[in-house]
């Protein structure tokens, strides 16, 4: 189909990896497997204006970001742009207009790579399926989390919820380095609705950009053994999730965030992105877990947020206990009570 002129808006969320994708090589394959909830409240809505050029020799676009123009969000975009061309030959041929916003608070040290990129891929995917009316919504999602990946490896998550699983792993049927499918076995109830409050304690800027960080593992000690250790913890959390073992859930996940911090305190040169305030918050989860028999846990990425995850079934007293004791260590007593989504969402 010719198509002129178009404009799609699409709404993708953030994602919280539970095994954590860490170490890659080109172009964005996963050194490890790794599987995510979806989030919903946190989240990206893009429109793109699609306007047919008259030449089609290079990419042209101007981006907005929550009304204003952004030069500095620019080489990422045209970075991804320039990856995604060989794929989507028709980036060339539209001028495009983003108009981007984040529903969480700018800078607040949540990743918005996730929901950003994988927002523009969906877009870029509209446009694909009215040239092309014969893909079907499967093939659209799996082009999308396959374009997404290219921007940033987790983005291939945030497309289906509410658990995503990216890279090829024996004992995930369909899995694939390439894009995010949607993990294939039917998920105990005691891991629906699963809540995650997100705990700001750090906004500022990332100390380690997720490129530098990916590139610390190349040369690192235990970089094989982590890989090793992510696949197997795969193998687990799958079991886990099918089986209701929230006792087993708990110790795998806050032991994910804690080798995924170990792997920067043991590179080189080393990081330490957890603050003060980071360690307070664990050990009042797990003061509260032995005190009240709860299964609340944490996880973390890489950063200094806490993401504190917790069954449906203990909302009620978690969020009374994140708002009368948590929220005293984060920056000016922020936190977003997230739940998990189901993905992109057409606007
Ligand atoms: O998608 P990237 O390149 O920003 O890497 C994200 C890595 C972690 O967030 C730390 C872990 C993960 O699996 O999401």
């Amino acid at each position: 189909n010719f198509i002129p002129k178009a404009t799609y808006t699409w709404q993708t969320p953030s994602n919280i990896a539970l095994v954590k994708y860490w170490g890659k090589s080109n172009p964005q394959i996963p050194k490890n497997t790794s599987i995510s909830f979806t989030l919903n409240n946190c989240n990206t809505i893009t429109t793109i204006d699609f306007e047919k050029k008259e030449k089609s020799t290079y990419v042209d676009f101007d981006l907005f970001f929550e009304g204003k123009q952004k030069e500095e969000f620019k080489p990422k975009i045209a970075e991804f742009f320039k990856r995604v061309q060989e794929y989507c030959p028709y980036v060339f041929e539209y001028k495009m207009t983003i108009h981007s916003e984040n529903s969480f608070p700018h800078s607040s040290g949540i990743a918005s790579s996730a929901s950003g990129l994988s927002a523009i891929a969906m877009c870029l995917m509209s446009l694909e399926s009215e040239i092309n009316p014969d893909l079907s919504e499967k093939d659209i999602n799996k082009k999308a989390s396959f374009l997404a990946r290219l921007g940033s490896g987790s983005a291939s998550r945030s497309v289906e919820g509410p658990l995503v699983v990216w890279g090829n792993h024996p004992e995930i049927n369909g899995s694939s380095d390439l894009f995010g499918v949607q993990f294939p076995y039917k998920v105990h109830p005691i891991f629906n609705d699963y809540q995650d409050a997100i705990l700001l304690v750090d906004k500022g800027e990332k100390q380690v950009s997720s490129t530098v960080g990916h590139n610390l593992m190349h040369h690192h000690p235990y970089a094989e053994n982590r890989f090793q250790q992510a696949n197997d913890n795969l193998t687990k959390i799958s079991k886990i999730l099918q089986e209701g073992n929230i006792k087993e859930f708990v110790k795998l996940v806050e032991s994910e965030a804690l080798t995924l911090h170990a792997m920067m305190l043991t590179s080189n040169p080393y990081f330490i992105l957890m603050k003060p305030n980071t360690l307070e918050i664990i050990n009042r989860i797990w003061q509260y877990r032995n005190q009240n028999g709860s299964n609340i846990c944490f996880t973390l990425d890489a950063g200094a947020n806490v993401h504190v995850l917790y069954p449906k079934n203990e909302k009620e007293a978690v969020n009374q206990f994140i708002e009368s004791e948590l929220s005293k260590y984060c920056q000016k007593n922020q936190y977003i009570c997230d739940t998990v989504g189901l993905g992109a969402i057409r606007l």
